[in-house]
């Protein structure tokens, strides 16, 4: 073993010289250590070389080299492609949510999946109960007057302004109480300052479960393509 004062790339070019190949294997056996001088302004480094020869038969040769790199390239790519693909498929829209049919699943008030036969139990004719529909917006799940679900569901956020407009069976009518405007009992606006009829969504039945779809085509209230998106 050698000791120097020497700067760590001049002793390496040293150690190196000494065993006779410079190669990484052996750069791992040489060992620099900080020392300071006392009273001096430079730093110098202590270096000690224990670098050794490794005999040329035990250094891989390179196509064993590469073998290894792509083991370990492969060890390492396949879990993490499998983390990243559906973390990015997170954010890949599908335009539709939730259904087995490509909708959102309608929810009740406690979060449980609306089930038409089960609700059509507990609601009767005229009924107008609000569940959790598209993009999480409130949305009126109607039953018709012969105790069947209506195919459309009622968004109940006001065009005016956006507050949950409830329903007054009394009145037949969905009344904001923000600013008064009335939606008939359809949705259709027939008194401001709502400047539009609430939102549609289908309401479809799939496997039993109430799913909400986007209403893409004309408003049967009004014969307006739709305001929303
Ligand atoms: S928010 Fe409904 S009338 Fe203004």
């Amino acid at each position: 073993m050698a000791s120097s004062t020497l700067s760590p790339a001049t002793h390496s070019q040293l150690c190196s010289s000494k065993s006779g190949i410079f190669a990484p294997a052996n750069a791992a056996l040489v060992k620099p250590a900080r020392t300071h001088v006392a009273g001096g302004r430079d730093r110098v480094m202590k270096v000690s070389c224990q670098a050794t020869s490794i005999p040329a038969d035990r250094v891989p040769d390179m196509g064993k080299r590469e073998l290894m790199n792509l083991l370990l390239l492969g060890a390492i790519s396949l879990p993490t492609a499998g983390m990243l693909v559906p973390y990015a498929s997170f954010f890949v829209p599908t335009g539709r949510t939730g259904g087995a049919g490509g909708g959102t699943v309608a929810k009740d008030a406690v979060g449980n999946d609306v089930i038409a036969e089960e609700w059509l139990k507990t609601h009767g004719p005229g009924d107008r109960t609000l569940t959790q529909g598209l993009k999480g917006d409130p949305t009126y799940l109607v039953v018709e007057k012969d105790r069947t679900l209506a195919t459309y569901g009622i968004n109940a956020v006001c065009t005016h302004l956006g507050c949950v407009v409830p329903f007054n069976a009394a009145e037949n009518k969905f009344i904001c109480p923000c600013h008064g405007s009335q939606y008939n009992d359809q949705g259709r606006v027939v008194r401001g300052p709502a400047p539009l009829s609430l939102a549609l969504a289908h309401a479809d039945v799939d496997d039993g479960k109430v799913v909400f779809v986007p209403w893409v085509e004309t408003d049967f209230r009004t014969g307006d393509a739709p305001w929303w998106s």
